[in-house]
């Protein structure tokens, strides 16, 4: 009997799945843009006010916020997005991530951006830029509050979140 929490909060996103319905729990299920399949995080990782409001809503506190757009370009130049995706954005090696294309429809809604940073994409964008993420370890890289200060510097550049 597993009884650890993620298994349980698994348990529960997969709910609305099963019903596909309109029916739908406060709790956003992140999906794994590379398989379609659930991405486990534990919710212990949603450490802020606002990381915890973007679980539950799928839509980024820090838009718009100053101080976070402030340190999520720090993030972006960190972790290497800067080198694929250019200094403002505007793309590079890899494409821009202004909008309002985007290769994946989703990267226009902040949840859908939010999965690809996190999880990666089978045509080039790797998990968190640095690095593929350990399965095992989410807490290494980025946090789900660094992702939305990163994500908020993105949509400061010219994205517009729907
Ligand atoms: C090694 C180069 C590389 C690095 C580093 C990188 N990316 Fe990407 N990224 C790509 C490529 C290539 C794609 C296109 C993948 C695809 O279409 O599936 C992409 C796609 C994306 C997308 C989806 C864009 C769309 O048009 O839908 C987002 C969002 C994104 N990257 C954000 C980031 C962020 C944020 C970072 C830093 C944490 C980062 N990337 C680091 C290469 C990179």
């Amino acid at each position: 009997m597993h009884t650890l929490p993620i298994k349980l909060l698994l348990v529960v996103f997969s709910i609305p799945l099963l019903l596909s319905s309109g029916f739908s729990f406060a709790e956003q299920s992140f999906v794994d843009t590379k398989t379609g399949q659930p991405i486990k995080i534990e919710s212990g990782l949603f450490n802020t006010e606002q990381a915890k409001k973007f679980m539950n809503t799928g839509e980024n506190p820090y838009n718009g916020n100053a101080e976070a757009i402030a340190t999520g370009k720090k993030h972006y130049q960190t972790y290497s997005c800067a080198q694929c995706h250019g200094a403002q954005a505007q793309g590079q090696t890899a494409g821009g991530l202004t909008g309002p294309r985007y290769n994946h429809s989703k990267t226009a809604t902040d949840k859908g951006m939010f999965e690809i940073i996190w999880a990666g994409t089978n045509a080039g964008m790797s998990g968190k830029g640095k690095g593929v993420m350990d399965p095992s370890n989410h807490s290494n890289g980025l946090s789900p509050d660094d992702t939305l200060r990163l994500m908020a510097w993105i949509r400061s550049q010219g994205g517009a979140a729907k």
